[in-house]
């Protein structure tokens, strides 16, 4: 629990090369291991990172009852007959996506139990979308030492729900509630990630009846359980993890292959990038930078980033990227809309040496180029502990970053990837 990473850093040299393999998107796998709770039978899935994210909730499904079995990169959950109405507390502290699992144990059981549920310290993570939405589907909430429970003894019942916030997690959770409700539900502003996408479509392979995923307005027929017969669902390439990873080649790399990643879910990056000055191919499964030694990225013009809900820019790169921002000639403005917790990683930046000014809870400006000094840092979430890495990297020395949990719970064995295209990085336990 308490890793860290030593990383000598490059003083923003170019000469990392080779090839790095993108695996398969955490927050792809997460809401399918939730819809196990919809299926007569058990899943089979492959693709799966080995990543701390998947543990937990693999331990959330034991503790639920059902058997998991975790090889290589299958994951198979075997079906349950009688499953806990209640979310384990350590394991929901300690990760907000077991959020996910409310609707579809509503849906199936009638009644489920939660704490408030933790994960990254981003902001405050409301639940009201939750709340609501299934009052709406007819459950009750009462709360008794600081456990809230949502009961329908009757079923839920199909509804029109307008989210007010186009909520990634909520979306997922109420897609997979409505399966198991009677009759039609209707969501409204919906968010649109590809990995609501990719749920969606292998729901109805297995029976489920649903339209619209991947537009504002999703439309759910529900009423009886789900069959996964002997289809396999394979994850689809993590694009945040995509997007980390080009923007590692932009910052360090002379030559870079990213492969088995999915460029088109990341154009609200690649196109500033490109329009920026870089140079990097789009294949359909690959990208590839090549002589990136030659542009000098103090040379390059810098870029604003707003984050948005999919397609815009998003949350999840705002740090890594904003890394980039501290190297390109200009002044950059980052507003970070989605959280108001996530901008607080720059101050560690200012402290390597970094030019950034911070207005407000969701407004930074950036001021390039400014060359980084290695520091002991404290990764405070999964992607500011990416960002950390990258700063590490770009650095003259050396850095210490504490907290390796966070980067494990979406990033797996990152040490050994990015040494093997010649990063000096080295984890060491406590
Ligand atoms: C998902 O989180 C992702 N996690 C996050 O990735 C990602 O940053 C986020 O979407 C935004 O893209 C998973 O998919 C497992 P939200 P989620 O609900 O669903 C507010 C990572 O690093 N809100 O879309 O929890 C909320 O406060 C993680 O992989 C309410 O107000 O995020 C936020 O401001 C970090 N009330 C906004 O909605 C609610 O009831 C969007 O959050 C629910 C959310």
């Amino acid at each position: 629990m308490n890793d860290k990473f030593i990383i000598k850093g490059l003083a923003g040299k170019k000469t990392l090369n080779g090839k790095i393999k993108v695996n398969g998107s955490k927050n792809a796998i997460l809401p399918l291991m939730a819809s196990c709770v919809l299926f007569k039978d058990g899943l089979k899935m492959k693709n799966i990172p080995n990543l701390e994210d998947v543990k937990r909730m693999s331990e959330l499904l034991n503790f639920l009852g059902f058997q998991t079995h975790f090889k290589n990169d299958s994951f198979d959950i075997d079906m349950s007959k009688d499953i806990k109405s209640i979310l384990p507390e350590d394991i929901s502290k300690r990760m907000r996506a077991s959020i996910i699992m409310i609707g579809p144990m509503l849906g199936r059981l009638k009644q489920v139990s939660f704490l408030h549920p933790g994960g990254c310290v981003i902001g405050a993570r409301p639940i009201d979308i939750f709340i609501k939405g299934f009052q709406k589907m007819g459950a009750t909430l009462s709360e008794k030492n600081g456990f809230y429970t949502l009961s329908a003894k009757n079923g839920l019942r199909g509804a029109e729900i307008f989210f007010n916030l186009q909520s990634v997690t909520a979306t997922e959770s109420f897609i997979m509630a409505a399966v198991l409700a009677k009759g039609k539900t209707v969501l409204k502003n919906c968010a649109m990630e590809p990995e609501i996408v990719d749920l969606v479509t292998f729901l109805k392979s297995c029976g489920a009846k649903i339209k619209g995923e991947g537009t504002p307005t999703i439309e759910i027929i529900g009423g009886k359980m789900l069959s996964s017969g002997k289809k396999v669902y394979k994850a689809i390439p993590d694009r945040i993890e995509t997007g980390s990873f080009l923007l590692l080649g932009l910052l360090a790399c002379d030559n870079l292959e990213i492969t088995n990643c999915n460029p088109v879910d990341i154009e609200s990056l690649t196109t500033p990038l490109l329009d920026a000055g870089f140079k990097f191919q789009i294949h359909k499964d690959k990208i590839v930078i090549k002589d990136n030694s030659k542009i000098q990225n103090s040379k390059l013009n810098t870029f604003n980033i707003k984050t948005h809900e999919h397609p815009g820019f998003p949350t999840d790169l705002q740090a890594p990227a904003t890394v980039l921002l501290t190297q390109l000639k200009g002044e950059a403005h980052v507003h970070e809309t989605i959280f108001e917790g996530r901008l607080n990683y720059t101050e560690d930046l200012v402290k390597m040496g970094a030019n950034i000014n911070m207005w407000d809870a969701n407004r930074v400006t950036v001021k390039g180029p400014n060359s980084l000094r290695g520091k002991e840092l404290w990764g405070p979430d999964i992607r500011a502990g990416l960002a950390f890495i990258l700063a590490a990297i770009v650095a003259k020395g050396q850095s210490i970053i504490n907290n390796v949990y966070y980067i494990d719970r979406g990033y797996e064995r990152i040490e050994e990837r990015l040494s093997s295209i010649g990063v000096d990085i080295k984890r060491v336990s406590d």
